[in-house]
């Protein structure tokens, strides 16, 4: 089965870069939104990421124009009927996806690939909401989804073979490195990253070193892009809440278990660069000032 034509569900963050993706590399792309501004929001940031590549010279202008030729943007999911491959990027709450799901089962052509591009919801619990399980997976994309080279495709105990390896071969079709996995919370990379930023805040709780100290050690000392406390404040310290709790409830290690002080930081509003404050103070954009009274030396 060959992909040629692309549904995504929810154009927020991941779904307008997801589209910009698939339309990028030459797929009919239609997107669903909840309404007509949200929809034309989510396109509008898109045109505005073409746009700045193509004043960085990286996007002929022409090819700009040619990309957004291939979007259509809806709050009609009638309109996916005819897409070999539905991408729901919803918000991140199980009823509203299986809910989803319900629905676009019974529009959806029976021969279609139905991925979900969630964080942490069960793959397994949503493909029980259609009536073809053996051709639903996840496609765990990472934000920014332009910039981020890697799909986690993730099957299940019943996810057809062949659907699955249509869908790795897919992913490279759009420039991204697949890599395998399975229905497990967290998946491969959050079932390692979650763990190591709780440590970080753990560590900062017991004095082990200052925010900017630990950020630097992991720079400097393991090679890291950017430190656990960077990386906490741009994933969003609400999201890291959410996801730590999902790993805590399913495997029960002490290792999952979110710390104190990241609960208070999500009760105080404090989530990250989203909110202007976790870890760091972004007031300056420029020059994040960690916040003092988490300092511990
Ligand atoms: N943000 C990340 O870093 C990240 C990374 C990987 C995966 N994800 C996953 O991607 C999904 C989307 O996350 P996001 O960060 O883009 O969220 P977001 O809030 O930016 O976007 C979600 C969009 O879905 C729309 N929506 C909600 N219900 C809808 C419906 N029934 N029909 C159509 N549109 C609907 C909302 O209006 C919103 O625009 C979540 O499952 C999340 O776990 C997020």
């Amino acid at each position: 089965m060959e992909i040629r034509t692309v549904g995504i569900v929810g154009c927020g963050l991941m779904g307008s870069g997801i589209a910009q993706v698939t339309a990028t590399a030459g797929l009919p792309t239609t997107v669903v939104e909840a309404s007509q501004e949200l929809c034309d929001r989510g396109l509008s940031n898109l045109s505005k990421r073409l746009e700045r590549l193509v004043e960085k010279g990286s996007l002929p202008a022409e090819q700009k124009a040619a990309i957004q030729g291939r979007l259509r943007g809806t709050t009609d999911t009638a309109q996916l009927s005819n897409c070999d491959l539905v991408i729901e990027a919803i918000i991140e709450n199980l009823e509203e996806k299986l809910k989803l799901w319900r629905s676009l089962d019974g529009i959806v052509k029976p021969e279609a690939i139905l991925a979900s591009n969630t964080s942490s919801v069960s793959i397994t619990q949503m493909m029980m909401a259609v009536r073809r399980p053996e051709r639903f997976l996840g496609m765990h994309f990472f934000n920014p989804v332009p910039v981020m080279e890697l799909v986690e495709v993730v099957k299940t105990l019943v996810t057809d073979p062949q659907v699955y390896e249509t869908d790795v071969e897919f992913t490279r079709q759009l420039g991204k490195t697949p890599v395998r996995t399975t229905d497990r919370p967290g998946f491969i990379v959050n079932r390692l990253v979650i763990p190591y930023m709780l440590d970080a805040i753990r560590a900062l709780e017991e004095g082990v070193g200052s925010i900017p100290d630990i950020d630097r050690s992991m720079k400097l000392g393991c090679g890291h892009p950017m430190g656990p406390f960077i990386l906490l404040d741009f994933i969003g310290l609400d999201t890291t809440y959410y996801i730590a709790n999902i790993l805590f409830e399913e495997f029960h290690e002490a290792r999952f278990a979110p710390p104190g002080l990241l609960k208070r930081l999500v009760a105080s509003g404090r989530l990250g660069r989203k909110s202007g404050k976790g870890f760091y103070d972004y007031s300056d954009p420029g020059a994040p000032k960690p916040l003092d009274q988490f300092q511990p030396l």
